[in-house]
């Protein structure tokens, strides 16, 4: 299942990312503005609770709270700027990251870093900005699957979303995708149009300097 969060303050902070004269301040507040709206509409679709609390005027009143576990999982590099909004508005929210890079060769997603926390029955939200082919996506889901997660409590959080990727989404029944556009479709080098361009470099505000990779292997 897919959610398009598209009203006009999403599309508004959306336009401020898409736009390639954007950087620094304006860029990354509109980074956590959007993570947040996006985290919000995925936090308001799991279930409460209902609890008896008193209120200063009244006791035993029955309230609705969100009492259920969540875990983020951020994917390096681009979906660590969306942590902080994201346990900004769940603050008991725990924490897991994936690695996942490229091999040049096979051209296959590898992953090379993986720490979550299993948790029975909690949900699982990925942050990646760019859903793009789906490789690095599928690389973590089938990840968690592996833990014994179900992919019913699984919810993929990005800023953009090429149709290849949802496709191989899909394949996963129960995952839900919150995203704040479904964009044209990948150009031949894989980025998405007309996307945001490089999602990692514009983030980490890395273009046009050298970034050295060492993955250890
Ligand atoms: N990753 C990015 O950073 N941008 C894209 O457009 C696609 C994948």
């Amino acid at each position: 299942m897919i959610t398009e969060v598209k009203n006009n303050l999403a599309s508004s902070l959306l336009s401020i990312l898409r736009d390639k004269k954007s950087e620094g301040v304006s860029f990354r507040s509109a980074v956590e503005k959007l993570t947040f709206l996006l985290v919000e509409r995925a936090l308001s679709n799991l279930p409460s609770n209902k609890v008896v609390i008193d209120t200063p005027v009244e006791s035993n009143a029955e309230v609705s709270v969100l009492n259920d576990e969540v875990v983020f999982v951020p994917i390096l590099r681009a979906g660590l700027l969306m942590l902080h909004p994201a346990i900004s508005i769940y603050e008991k929210g725990r924490i897991g990251f994936a690695g996942v890079y490229r091999n040049e060769e096979t051209l296959k997603p590898n992953l090379y870093y993986f720490k979550v926390p299993v948790i029975k029955d909690a949900f699982y939200f990925i942050l990646d900005p760019m859903l793009a082919t789906g490789g690095t996506a599928v690389c973590v889901v089938e990840k968690l699957l592996k833990l014994g997660i179900n992919p019913g409590k699984i919810k993929f959080i990005s800023f953009v979303s090429a149709p290849e990727g949802i496709e191989k989404l899909k394949k996963f029944s129960g995952i839900e995708i919150f995203t704040a556009s479904i964009d044209r479709c990948l150009n031949d080098k894989g980025y998405i149009l007309p996307g945001l361009g490089d999602a990692g470099d514009r983030f980490c505000y890395t273009e046009g300097v050298e970034v050295v990779e060492d993955y250890g292997i």
